[in-house]
């Protein structure tokens, strides 16, 4: 019988590595250290207290939780805007705003609004595995641009200018996963324009935004002194009228079993993402809407969090070189460090799958980034908790010994 090609689309290895690591919990004994988590995205924090107050407010008020928009419910939305003004000072009308379930979600809506079956869709290599895996699902091609420190793993504007033919689009992070490193404002200032006067749809996901720890981010915050709110970091959505900006409550908001995130859409493509949301999902979970809604009030304890991650980082860039991983790159944003092996490896799946049998730290090789170069790379998350990120950085440095 027919498989569509859909099925197809390659796996996201992380879930496997995820897997590996409960497998060998389970094997464990009850008094034994235990595996330290640093292969998977996910802040060790819950939702924010006031987001969860607020759905068990709704849910214990009775409200019937049908469905919403699908868009998305207004007060949220508009709430997002809100977020464009305070956090960017940015005039962001709401009614470009769609609520979808999780950043995931807007993917496969914004490419199959914005690109047809056989365009060419570029992105940095190493890049987040489901942008190329959807792209293939849907038919579309992703053509990577090999990047590596010298250009802080980004792409740049030469490497565009020498694609030959161009492509239908382009995808950016900034910060990126897995690399944690940014485009300074200005490099995604070039680049937004020379999409858009190329015809190139960009689409620019910003889900590590609220996560910047100074280097990149610090050359455009001079201006953003005299308010505390404001992120040192800009928004695609006011570089170019034609971007696809995609983001989440699932980082900096600490949310991600609540599968809410947004995008910010172009005019043109406000009513065919609309038309597609109505029909592929029909809306959002509307008690994990109230709760997004709320978590943007929730600044001071989501700062905590933050604190935390940089105090990880801080710690984790200082001890790891002790532990042989000296090849770092300059892990600008997100919570993530991405380490050269190659003087310790030429396998990584098989140089994680040591790590984890020989010390219990489970961290991602980089093939799941790069298949060409990722067996000489190694992904390590800092977002578990600080006394854990403490122990790891102590096991792997008796373990290089
Ligand atoms: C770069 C990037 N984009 C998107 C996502 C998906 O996030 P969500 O939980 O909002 O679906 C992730 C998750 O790790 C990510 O790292």
């Amino acid at each position: 019988m027919k498989v569509g090609r859909g099925g197809n689309a390659p796996p996201f290895l992380v879930m496997d590595v995820i897997a590996a690591a409960n497998a060998r919990a389970a094997t464990l004994p009850s008094d034994a250290p235990g595996i330290i988590r640093m292969e998977v995205g996910q802040p060790g924090t819950g939702a924010p207290r006031g987001a969860a107050e607020a759905a068990i407010r709704a849910l214990q008020a009775g409200s019937p939780m049908g469905y919403t928009e699908a868009f998305g419910l207004p007060s949220l939305r508009a709430r997002i805007a809100r977020h464009y003004r305070d956090r960017y000072g940015a005039g962001v009308d709401a009614a470009r705003i769609a609520v979808t379930v999780g950043a995931s979600r807007a993917f496969p809506l914004a490419f199959l609004a914005a690109f047809d079956p056989g365009d060419r869709v570029a992105m940095a290599a190493p890049f987040y595995p489901p942008y190329a895996n959807i792209l293939t699902a849907l038919g579309m091609e992703p053509v990577l641009l090999p990047c590596d420190a010298a250009t802080r793993f980004q792409p740049t504007i030469a490497m565009l200018e020498a694609m030959d033919p161009r492509p239908q689009g382009l995808i950016v992070a900034s910060p990126c996963n897995p690399a944690g490193t940014m485009l300074a404002a200005d490099e995604l200032g070039a680049i937004a324009r020379w999409c858009h006067t190329n015809d190139v749809r960009l689409v620019s996901d910003e889900i590590y935004h609220g996560l910047t720890w100074g280097t990149v981010a610090e050359s455009s915050a001079a201006t953003l002194r005299d308010d505390h709110r404001r992120w040192p970091v800009v928004t695609a959505a006011t570089l170019s009228p034609s971007a696809i900006v995609i983001n989440s409550f699932s980082k900096y908001w600490s949310m991600t079993g609540w599968r809410i995130g947004w995008t910010v859409l172009p005019e043109d493509l406000i009513r065919p993402v609309d038309t597609l949301s109505q029909n592929m999902f029909i809306s959002a979970p509307h008690v994990a809407q109230l709760a997004a809604e709320a978590a943007m009030d929730c600044d001071e304890e989501l700062e905590g969090n933050v604190a935390r991650y940089r105090r990880s980082r801080e710690m984790l860039i200082k001890q790891l070189p002790k532990a042989g991983f000296d090849r770092i790159a300059t892990a600008d944003g997100a919570f993530y460090l991405w380490c050269d092996v190659g003087h310790l490896t030429n396998d990584s799946v098989a140089f994680c799958q040591r790590m984890l049998t020989e010390v219990g730290i489970a961290a991602t090789p980089g093939v799941d980034f790069d298949r060409d170069r990722g067996h000489r790379f190694v992904r390590f998350s800092y977002c578990g908790p600080e006394a854990r990120m403490e122990e790891a950085a102590d096991r792997l440095t008796r373990w290089a010994r």
